[in-house]
């Protein structure tokens, strides 16, 4: 088959890492792709919004399954556009994707459908919700944009204080653009955090390995939000409580994406609090998650590129059901001084010859560029995604650290604690 991957991330390069080991695989492109997808596959000079360039490219080569790895184009309708050009995309149609898209409409779905998340409030006028927030009691809460934000459009407040200039950033500033027409209001949620992807075509539904992502910026989880600055999995969920994700959070988001019409197809990705009270919705994305990706993929003992195929056509049913290595994956995000705020791109990196990768480690590129010469320079905010295994988190740890300390460039920051309370 001939496969060609849209994005340009760490989750992309993991995408192609893995699919290039399939035994289906004829030709692999990625659009546009990182140096390090280069070493595996064809980088092809497209940006992953463009979605008329990218039909035009699957039709003139041939592409059997374009998988696409970012929100952006499949908001913008990627799987629809070439759904009218009968080409095979995997990823859900513009309609589901709106799971991520709107953050309002996610919430309204969980509340119609009673899918259990916190409490919310959704206002597009600034007057009407800083009154809002003038009556209600002081405390934590959670500001989001309702729509794309690039992975910023989240603030967790202490207080009310915090919550205004949040509000303001989005409705009066316009920070967020367009994506900030509207503010969701979020009850702040206390626990832990796990993220449960499921690859679904919207009647089998397969949820993968349950993972833990570490947003905030610093060791001890202090700081602002990031994408994400590293991932553990599997995480220890007891047998009860993962069948109660399942019945009560995942089984039902599908279903009641059939019941809006909104037939849901790809991987939906589901950001969960475990809450005294039980799994709450922190958040759907319509796609893998970044660096999730990463360490799950290195798990995945199965062969990626059927799944897609059969969840793309529907028959997802066909397929066994994925087999995992049971150790224990552990991914550090190496990233650029400055970042989650401004940074500086071009900055050279040095030592990713001395890593020696190999089935139980991989340096996976993310905000990287190449310079003519053939050096490797920063590009991006989260630059490397440093992935190891280990028979214990311990030893994953160990082991993604040590090659860590081989990378260097000005600026380098990562998170020493990622995986540790595990
Ligand atoms: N790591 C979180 C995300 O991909 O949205």
């Amino acid at each position: 088959m001939n496969v060609l991957v849209v994005g340009q991330g760490g989750r992309e390069h993991a995408l192609c890492w893995k699919l290039s080991k399939s035994p289906l695989l004829k030709r692999l492109f990625c659009a546009p792709g990182n140096p390090g997808t280069a070493q595996i596959a064809q980088n092809v000079d497209i940006a992953a919004e463009d979605v008329a360039g990218l039909l035009r490219f699957a039709i003139a080569e041939k592409i059997d399954l374009t998988v696409v790895g970012p929100e952006a184009p499949l908001c913008a309708g990627i799987v629809d556009e070439f759904a009218k050009a009968k080409k095979l995309c995997f990823g859900p149609n513009k309609a589901a994707a709106e799971i991520e898209g709107s953050k309002a409409f996610a919430r309204e779905l969980c509340r119609k459908h009673r899918i259990p998340g916190p409490g919310f409030w959704v206002y597009e006028e600034m007057a009407l919700a800083r009154s809002f927030l003038d009556n209600r009691p002081d405390g934590p809460l959670v500001v989001k944009a309702s729509g794309l934000a690039a992975g910023k459009g989240v603030t967790v407040c202490k207080n009310n204080e915090e919550a205004k200039v949040a509000l303001a950033e989005c409705l009066e500033k316009r920070r967020f653009g367009e994506a900030g027409n509207k503010v969701v209001f979020e009850e702040f949620l206390e626990g832990h955090e796990v993220s449960l992807i499921t690859l679904t075509d919207g009647r089998t539904i397969v949820p993968l390995e349950p993972a833990r992502d570490h947003k905030a910026v610093f060791d001890g989880d202090k700081g602002p939000n990031t994408g994400g600055m590293g991932v553990i999995t599997p995480v220890g969920i007891l047998p009860r409580l993962a069948t109660q994700i399942e019945s009560q959070i995942v089984f039902p988001t599908v279903h009641a994406m059939n019941r809006e019409n909104r037939r849901y197809q790809g991987f939906l990705y589901t950001g969960l609090m475990m809450t005294p009270q039980g799994p709450r919705v922190l958040e759907y994305n319509c796609r893998l998650g970044d660096p999730e990706t990463q360490p799950l993929l290195m798990r995945l003992q199965s062969d990626l590129l059927p799944l897609l195929l059969a969840a793309t056509e529907g028959k997802l049913e066909t397929q066994e059901a994925p087999v995992w290595d049971k150790r224990v994956a552990v991914c550090v995000v190496i990233c650029s001084g400055g970042y989650p705020g401004d940074y500086k791109k071009g900055v050279p990196i040095f030592g990713l010859d001395k890593v020696a990768s190999g089935p139980d480690l991989q340096v996976f590129h993310a905000g990287t560029s190449q310079r003519a010469g053939g050096d490797l320079l920063t590009a991006g905010g989260r630059v490397l995604a440093v992935t190891a295994m280990g028979n214990d988190a311990a030893t994953a740890r160990a082991r993604a650290y040590e090659a860590c300390k081989q990378i260097e460039f000005t600026g380098m920051h990562y998170r020493t604690d990622i995986g540790q309370k595990a």
